[in-house]
This record gives structure tokens, sequence and C-alpha cells, in this order.
């Protein structure tokens, strides 16, 4: 257990209890006022290091969201107003697909849950006693649900002779306004639809922090054709504007299905172990196809235009989250590390900006388009740590935990000025500092 008695993991912990709705925890106050798909998993392993029964909770909510399809949905909804765009725009009531109980949006985000589901198992087995009871029981219900999600991604999104897994919104990156779509969102033709008014950019102090009111208009055209096809995966192919293959997605789906496949090995499930270390490596295989020679980084690939998506990302490093042979491993260690990235001069701390501040569309306040996000740092950290790379997930942990000490939980930080911006007390970074304080103590 990390020690509660430092004070930022005790603040940490108190953010959680402040967004805890009993059985979910809201993403934030204000701005995020629902359970959200891959923050609830990032949350799960916060909560796991103060009480792994309130981790299985939120992972136990977080699937009576599941479609029938074996999709995990972005959104489950909480009666909590203030957000937008809400149940009315995505129109998932009524869906076969659809649970019956629980409102939902129709999207997806990244996989991280089964990485969540093994964290959280290593820290019961630690704990030993109840906990590891507990977390055994909830393996054992739970691991049909974190297949089939596996699953269907491999069958519904991994159609493409690329081997990427496929997105059709960028809220399913989870990087929504990411200089990665800005060539794919140009094609985006935004039709007719019904008005609306924007409430993210009321909870922050300078609208300039959000996306734009033009990727706005995308973003919902966007769900407007995948309700016109029911949010059916093989019809949204051919209408939707946005067809994409997401590296950082797919590398996340390798990771997380290479240590299902290892929790499935412990159940006795060998065949099904055996079906999602095969899916993990084809995806580890197309993160490794999409290298662009010339910068030695993982490249998103356009579906509709057939085109390569080459800003310069984060999303570039996907290979360091799903693994890469080693010396090409080593190489990209080296790469973050360095002064294009970390070590970049303006930077204001040794943090992966989402955007590389020596590109053209780096904007180090905006959303995705700069700001360094506390929990892609600790996912770095994390995988860095399990590929061997320890040393530089301890430098950048350190220095990870050296940008929380303002104790605001920020949502994201001006890579530049080093400011805290977006929502405060997001429930995703507080996870980070406790996951932090946890992996230190262990
Ligand atoms: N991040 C999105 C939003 O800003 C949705 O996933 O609403």
């Amino acid at each position: 257990m990390p020690d509660l008695a430092t004070p930022l993991t005790h603040a940490a912990a108190d953010v959680l209890r402040a967004n805890d709705r009993g059985e979910q925890t809201v993403a934030a106050p204000l701005l995020y006022p629902h359970q959200w798909s891959w923050d609830a998993a990032f949350v799960a392993i916060g909560w796991g290091t103060v009480s792994v029964p309130r981790a299985l909770d939120e992972l136990r909510h977080l699937l009576r969201g599941q479609w029938r399809t074996g999709m995990i949905p972005q959104i489950l909804f909480s009666a909590e107003p203030g957000y937008f765009p809400g149940p009315q725009r995505w129109r998932t009531v009524g869906l076969a697909a659809a649970p019956s109980d629980v409102v939902t949006s129709g999207i997806c985000q990244p996989a991280v849950h089964s990485l969540a589901v093994w964290i959280i198992g290593e820290q019961a087995h630690r704990n030993g006693g109840a906990d590891a009871e507990a977390f055994d029981l909830f393996l054992a219900d739970t691991f049909d649900a974190w297949l089939a999600w596996h699953t269907w991604l491999d069958d519904a999104r991994g159609t493409h002779p690329s081997g990427l897994i496929e997105i059709h919104h960028p809220w399913e990156s989870g990087m929504d306004n990411s200089p990665r779509w800005d060539a794919a969102c140009a094609r985006v033709r935004v039709g007719e639809m019904a008005p609306y008014i924007r409430e993210d950019t009321k909870h922050v102090a300078d609208s300039g922090e959000r996306p734009a009111d033009a990727d706005y208009d995308r973003y919902l055209w966007l769900v407007e054709q995948l309700v016109s096809v029911r949010y059916d995966d093989a019809a949204a192919r051919e209408v939707i504007d946005f067809r994409v293959g997401d590296v950082f997605f797919t590398a996340v789906h390798a990771l997380s299905a290479d240590l299902l496949a290892r929790l499935g090995t412990r159940l006795g499930r060998t065949t099904e172990a055996a079906t999602l270390r095969e899916m993990a490596a084809r995806a580890r295989a197309a993160v490794a196809a999409t290298v662009d020679p010339g910068t030695g980084h993982a490249r998103d690939y356009d579906m509709r235009a057939g085109e390569w998506l080459t800003a310069s990302t984060i999303g570039g490093f996907a290979a360091l989250i799903c693994g890469a042979e080693p010396r090409e491993y080593t190489r990209l260690v080296a790469d973050l590390l360095g002064p294009a990235w970390c070590g970049h001069a303006s930077l204001a701390n040794p943090l992966p900006p989402t955007t590389s501040p020596d590109s053209p569309v780096f904007v180090s306040r905006n959303y995705w388009r700069g700001p360094q996000w506390p929990v892609i740092t600790w996912l770095f950290t994390w995988a860095l740590r399990h590929h061997g790379e320890s040393e530089a997930a301890d430098a950048i942990a350190a220095a990870g935990r050296r940008q929380l000490a303002d104790g605001t939980f920020a949502e994201y930080y001006d890579a530049v000025s080093g400011a805290a911006l977006g929502s405060r007390d997001q429930s995703w970074t507080a996870a980070a500092a406790l996951a932090w304080a946890a992996e230190e103590d262990a």
C-alpha cells in the first residue's frame, strides 16, 4: 500500500473519494460528470492502491455498459448534468446491441482495462488475504467479458490488411484533437444537423485549452453518421468520413491482450490464452510495420484516403507501449528522452509532450496538441518498466511526480509554462499519483 501519510498521496486519495459516486467515479467534477471507459481503468488502478474491493467495483460498473458485441463504450452516463453530447445525441437507447439498463455512448476508447486488471491483481496478491480472494473471484467472473472486448476489437475493428485497429471517431483514440487526426479530420464533410451548445468550454478558464468549434462540428457530425447505421461496424466502415488505423490504440490492445492471456493461463483457460497471445502478436507486428524509416516513429493510417498520417506526436512512440525488437526499443527510449522530446529546451518539465515542440502545429496549452498529460506519462513509465527500461521509467516517473506536487491534479499541463490546465481534480491524474506512490513502495 502506498504511504497515505504522504501529503500528495493523501490528497490524491481524497480526489478519488470526492469524485466517487458509489460504484463509479466521475472522470472529473463538472467537466466530465460520467464514467469514461479508459478513465475508469486508470481510476481503478488508483483505487487499487487504496482499496482493492473499490477498484473491482469500478471495473464491474464499467462492464455493466458492455455492448452485446463485446464493445466497452466510451461513456456510461450518470444522471449528473453539465456534459455535452449527452444521450439525446448518441441515440443508443433501444439498440439491440446496447445494454438495456444503462445509457452509454456508441463508440469506444483504448483498451487499457486488462492492464488495469493485471495491476490490481498484483496489488491484491501483495496484500494477500481477502484482497487476493476478492481479486481471484473477480477475475474468474469477468475474464470472459475482457476476452469479448479484445475479440470484438480484433474481429470488428481489426479487419484492415494493415492489422491496425481502426477507429471511427477521434474520441475513440482518447486523444481527441491531436494533430494525429488533422489530415483525416480535414476530409470530414459536415452535413446538416441540429444546432448545439458546447458545455465543455464553460468548465475551463480559457476556451483555448479545449478543441476548436470546427473540431466539435466534425465530432458531432461523425456521431450522426454512426447513428445513421445504428452503430453497425460493417456499415460504419462504408459510410463514415473518418476511418483511421490508430497505432497507439493498436499498441494498447496488444499490451492488454498479452496481459489478459497471462491471467487466462492462471485460470486454466489455455485455448483462450493462446488466442489472445496471437491477437497481441498480430497487433504488435502491425505497430512495427507502421514505422517510418525516416523518423523511426510509428504512424497512423488513414484508411479512407489510403495515406499515412505523419504528424509528430506521442503516438509515434506506440511501440514503447506494446514492445518491440530490443535494439529498436532502446533507440526509441533514447529518442523519447532526447532533445526533441522530453529533453526539449522549451519544456517546463522533462516529460513527454503530446506533440513535438518542434512541430509547426504544437500548441503548448491546447488539449492534445502539446500539453503533458500525467496519465499518459504514467502509462509510458509502466510500459518502460514492463519492457525492461527501469532507469528511463524511474527518471520520467520522478519528473512526473514533481509535476503533480502542485496538488491541483490537473487534467493536463502547459508543456512550456508548466501551468495546470483543463479540469482540476481529474480522477485519472490522482490515480497516476497513487500508482507511482504504490510502485515506489512495492
Ligand atoms: N474527451 C472527450 C470530451 O472532451 C470525450 O471522450 O468530451
